[in-house]
């Protein structure tokens, strides 16, 4: 790093809150530096889902050298950071526990402050790290493996929760219904590919809409109605098309996240909407609201499909505008499995 940068925004954000261990050295909140990611994917694959306590244990192996191969890939040293920026919750306690352990020793060594970042928020804050035009007030629909929410940004660090899920979040039904077909995890990819094969029309599944002014969500009955179709099925002895159930439950997915984000763009008539989580990684999604949004005349952003599941990189952006308002954490940050926004 030249000295010219010494005097810059450095931080080193870590995300460690479910399966992914993610170390991201960001310079003044837009240039990346470096972004390392250990997933353990494979690890929780053959139980059909992230087992907590292997997730935690893989994070201890895992922290320390994806933290080194940021720093080292960015030409930095624990001495040029501004600040470290960690994932405090939501997500599982004991996976928590080693990031927020981890940058706390690391910040305190170090000298430098530390900041404590809600995971959803930071989702949402990937947006900034590849569009620096935002521009407020703006609307975001967050549909990630356990939340589904959509909120109105006025400016950085004030929101209101328009809605959110009663149940199942848009990509737990997804891994849901995947598993039920006898698909990989996490299903939601695993539903995208073998939806290409299927038709969408083949079944029609129910599009819970709930009171007719809700911006609330609810996947479960969805869920269960795929569940049914195939035990009844099962029962008459009759094999269904995977592709054709994947298809029609995925537009199903998509067209309830589609109306409830119209529905809120016309109540608040904000002009820009934010796509974030795991499931913003759809390209089904991403089409449907693209064409819907520019209907309204409404601008669609939506980051890079890396940056939309779990990332560093997105801890560190919205690391970095908690440090331009001094936004620091003190020394007792403790993990918040439980964490909401707002
Ligand atoms: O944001 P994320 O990585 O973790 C949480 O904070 O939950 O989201 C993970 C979720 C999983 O449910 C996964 O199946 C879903 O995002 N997902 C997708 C796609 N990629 C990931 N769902 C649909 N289509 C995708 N391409
Ligand atoms: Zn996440």
């Amino acid at each position: 790093m030249t000295p010219s940068q010494m005097s810059n925004v450095v931080i080193l954000g870590v995300e460690t809150s479910c399966d992914d261990t993610s170390a991201a050295v960001l310079l003044n909140g837009t240039d990346l530096r470096s972004h390392v990611i250990s997933s353990q994917i494979t690890t929780h694959q053959k139980y059909g889902g992230v087992v907590p306590e292997i997730a935690s244990r893989e994070h201890s192996l895992h922290f320390q050298p994806v933290v080194q191969q940021a720093l080292d890939e960015a030409k930095i040293t624990f001495r040029d950071l501004s600040a470290i920026a960690v994932t405090y919750g939501p997500g599982l306690v004991g996976s928590l526990l080693v990031g927020v352990s981890g940058a706390k020793a690391m910040a305190y060594a170090a000298g430098v402050p530390l900041i404590g970042i809600n995971h959803l928020e930071a989702h949402i804050y990937a947006n900034f790290l590849e569009h620096q035009d935002l521009q407020f007030p703006l609307l975001a629909l967050l549909v990630s493996g356990g939340h589904t929410h959509l909120i109105l940004f006025e400016a950085h660090a004030r929101y209101k929760v328009l809605g959110h899920t009663r149940d199942d979040a848009a990509g737990e039904a997804l891994d849901k219904v995947a598993r039920t077909l006898g698909l990989a995890y996490p299903g939601g990819p695993q539903i995208q590919r073998v939806a290409q094969e299927g038709d969408a029309q083949a079944f029609t599944f129910p599009r819970a809409m709930l009171e007719p002014d809700s911006l609330d969500f609810s996947f479960s009955g969805m869920k269960s109605a795929v569940l049914n179709t195939l035990n009844s099925a099962r029962m008459r002895g009759e094999i269904l098309s995977v592709p054709d159930i994947a298809a029609s439950f995925q537009q199903a997915v998509v067209d309830v996240l589609v109306r409830k984000t119209l529905m809120a763009i016309k109540r608040t008539r904000v002009k820009t909407l934010l796509l974030a989580g795991g499931v913003a990684a759809n390209s089904l999604l991403r089409e449907s609201l693209e064409e819907t949004m520019s209907q309204q005349g409404v601008r669609l952003v939506y980051p890079s499909p890396i940056f939309c599941t779990d990332n560093g990189a997105m801890i560190a952006t919205a690391g970095y505008y908690h440090y331009l308002v001094k936004d620091f954490a003190p020394w007792t940050l403790n993990a918040n499995p439980g964490l909401n926004l707002g």
